[in-house]
């Protein structure tokens, strides 16, 4: 495999007014080619600081960037017409059909007119590619806004949470969209801070906390990885818990103590529980693997809950295309 898309030991501060920020410190990822690649983090994290440093709109204080094998910031005019991305809030005449806008752009960059149509019908806007933007759902202009990164063909399309504002019908649409892009080839980055998402759609994930990255791969090794599994762990009697949890906890375990059974995690083999317990005279009747998902290796890597239904507020019905959503890119 090949790397689209590396980056190492990226370093950004932001300084202003209200002091300094350390954004990204040391922030590493590398997105091999064919993926659907997440970048997940929570708010604050650093995502879109990464996105806008590897577009150039940005400059670190440090560190270096590779797409398609060339460094970047130098070698971005080369690599511009392979990378599509969206990182910014998509915005579009409102009286222009998606149509209008895409052929505007598709002029605007010497593509092929053809290729406007291709474009509709992969992102799933041929039916209604002849009414007004402003009639448009926030999905479809989401849609809308992915047609126009996908104009040129890229071979890397990077998206900011190309989910943020959608509702489950239109998450779903994207999620399918893209699927198709990663089965045509094309390599997908997409950054979210929420972890449904990615756990969903994406076959590789770089988790970053702080600026940095706390995990990396394959999303199922990340979880074998990073996943101490726990076991639940059920008595004769409920009364007995609470002993229970102090013998095991003598074994080095994790335990957590609930109305009618523990929670035991950090042990190596779930065996050594029945033996502590029997031991003592404490009896099994349930001892059982709770499956962990990315959600718990998330919480404990990042320190932090996702949160579901956060949104940054974005009017995507206003303003002017000055040059299209793909800050710095063109086409
Ligand atoms: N222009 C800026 N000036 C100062 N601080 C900033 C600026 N942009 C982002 N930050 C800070 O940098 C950190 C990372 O932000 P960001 O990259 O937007 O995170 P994310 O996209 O993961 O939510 C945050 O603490 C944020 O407040
Ligand atoms: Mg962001």
């Amino acid at each position: 495999m090949t790397a689209v898309l590396e980056i190492q030991g990226l370093q950004k501060t932001y300084r202003s007014r209200k002091g300094v920020r350390r954004a990204l410190d040391g922030f590493d990822m590398v997105v091999e080619a064919g993926q659907v690649h997440g970048f997940l983090g929570p708010n604050g994290s650093g995502k879109t600081t990464t996105l806008r440093t590897l577009l150039g709109l940005i400059r670190p204080n440090g560190g270096r960037m590779a797409i398609l094998g060339r460094e970047v910031p130098a070698a971005l005019p080369e690599v511009a017409g392979s990378v599509g991305a969206i990182v910014e809030s998509p915005q579009f005449f409102p009286n222009f059909s998606a149509q209008d806008t895409l052929s505007l752009l598709a002029d605007a960059g010497g593509v092929d007119r053809a290729r406007v149509f291709e474009v509709l019908e992969l992102v799933g806007l041929r039916e209604r590619a002849t009414d007004r933007v402003k009639t448009y759902s926030l999905g479809m202009k989401q849609r809308l806004a992915v047609a126009s990164a996908l104009l040129k063909n890229p071979k890397l399309l990077i998206l900011d949470e190309p989910a943020n504002g959608l509702d489950p019908g239109g998450i779903r649409e994207m999620r399918t969209l893209m699927r198709n892009l990663a089965e045509s080839g094309m390599t997908v980055v997409l950054s979210s801070h929420i972890l449904a998402e990615i756990q969903l759609i994406c076959d590789s994930v770089t988790i970053i906390a702080a600026g940095r990255r706390v995990a990396a791969g394959a999303v199922a090794d990340v979880l074998a990885q990073h996943a101490s599994s726990s076991v639940r762990v059920r008595l004769e009697s409920a009364a007995d818990l609470p002993a229970s949890a102090g013998f095991l906890r003598q074994l080095g375990a994790q335990v957590t103590v609930e109305t009618d059974h523990l929670m035991v995690s950090g042990l190596e083999r779930p065996s050594a529980i029945t033996r502590v317990l029997a031991h003592n005279g404490l009896f099994v009747s349930e001892l059982s693997p709770v499956s962990v998902d990315l959600e718990s290796v998330f919480l404990q890597l990042t320190g932090t809950a996702p949160v579901e239904g956060e949104h940054r507020q974005v009017d995507q019905t206003v303003m002017a295309p000055a040059g299209p959503a793909q800050g710095g890119w063109g086409h």
